[in-house]
């Protein structure tokens, strides 16, 4: 199983969206999927076809670490399993006291994800998509270090761009390879253009060749409850997905090809 986190050094840059999309399209591909929540927005489900925000989660597990994190799972009918954040309650959702508590314990704990996902029995090919908070926070600290690929997700805006080089080189840092994902581009405004061309410039090849084009159908989607590349298989925004899960796929395979004589597999 590999492990593929999906961050941001911005909010709303489309962390969310693509690890749902992902979620289904790597699914279509055989892959076996867990997409997972560490986020204490908890609203993964949503994009995930839930209507109501989950009660059950990592966060329940961190809060009782008696209990089974696999209880809080969720199953869509494409077989995809989702582990939310949890913590919704009928009044409301966690205290401030609880947030505090689980941050601390991420905090003190920087493993705590991988090793969580370390006893999770995906087959081979396996993917654990994991989406987080916008980075910094203990919440994507915790996925870049479980993480054996990093999506950094990065909407065409000064900020995301101001705030890129300081990412990249935590994460270079780190010696985690990354691939960069544009997100919500309208190549009509010449400020994308632009945007565009600085991060090919500043990134190379970690740049993905697939961007993903701006489509009012995206937030539509989420709103109806639909999955988005099922609803508009045949727009731009669907047709980048696609290619991004391509991509994904065919990366994971060989990571796993080339871990497998060291974990004395079949070479
Ligand atoms: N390619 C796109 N085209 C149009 N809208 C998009 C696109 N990608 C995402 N969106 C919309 O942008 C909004 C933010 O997306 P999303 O919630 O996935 O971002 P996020 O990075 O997870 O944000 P947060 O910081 O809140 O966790 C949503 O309304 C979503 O529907
Ligand atoms: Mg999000």
């Amino acid at each position: 199983m590999k492990t593929i986190a999906i961050i941001s050094s911005v909010g709303g840059a489309g962390r969310t969206t693509l690890t749902a999309a992902l979620a289904g399209l790597l699914g279509a591909r055989k892959h076996a999927v867990l997409a997972l929540e560490c986020d204490p927005r908890n609203v993964l489900a949503l994009y995930g076809g839930l209507r109501e925000p989950a009660g059950a989660g990592l966060a329940s597990y961190l809060l009782n670490p008696g209990s089974a994190p696999a209880e809080a799972a969720l199953q869509s009918d494409d077989g995809t399993l989702w582990l939310p954040w949890g913590g919704a309650r009928p009044q409301g959702g966690l205290s401030a006291a609880e947030q505090a508590m689980i941050a601390a314990t991420l905090h003190r704990q920087p493993g705590w994800l991988r090793d969580l996902l370390a006893q999770v029995d995906l087959p081979g090919n396996g993917i654990a998509l994991v989406d987080t908070a916008t980075w910094p926070s203990v919440h994507a600290e915790q996925a870049i270090a479980a993480a054996d690929l990093v999506v950094v997700v990065v909407p065409p805006t000064p900020l995301a761009c101001a705030t890129l080089l300081r990412l990249r080189a935590e994460l270079a840092g780190r010696g985690k390879q990354s691939l960069y994902v544009a997100n919500g581009i309208s190549p009509a405004m010449a400020l994308h253009t632009d945007i565009i061309a600085l991060l090919r410039q500043l990134l190379g090849a970690e740049l993905s060749t697939y961007r993903i084009h701006a489509d009012s159908g995206v937030p539509e989607a989420l709103a109806r409850n639909q999955n988005f590349s099922l609803a508009a298989p045949h727009s731009q925004a669907a047709h980048d997905m696609q290619g991004l899960a391509t991509w994904l796929s065919s990366w994971v395979k060989q990571a796993s090809r080339r871990a497998a004589p060291a974990a004395g597999g079949a070479p």
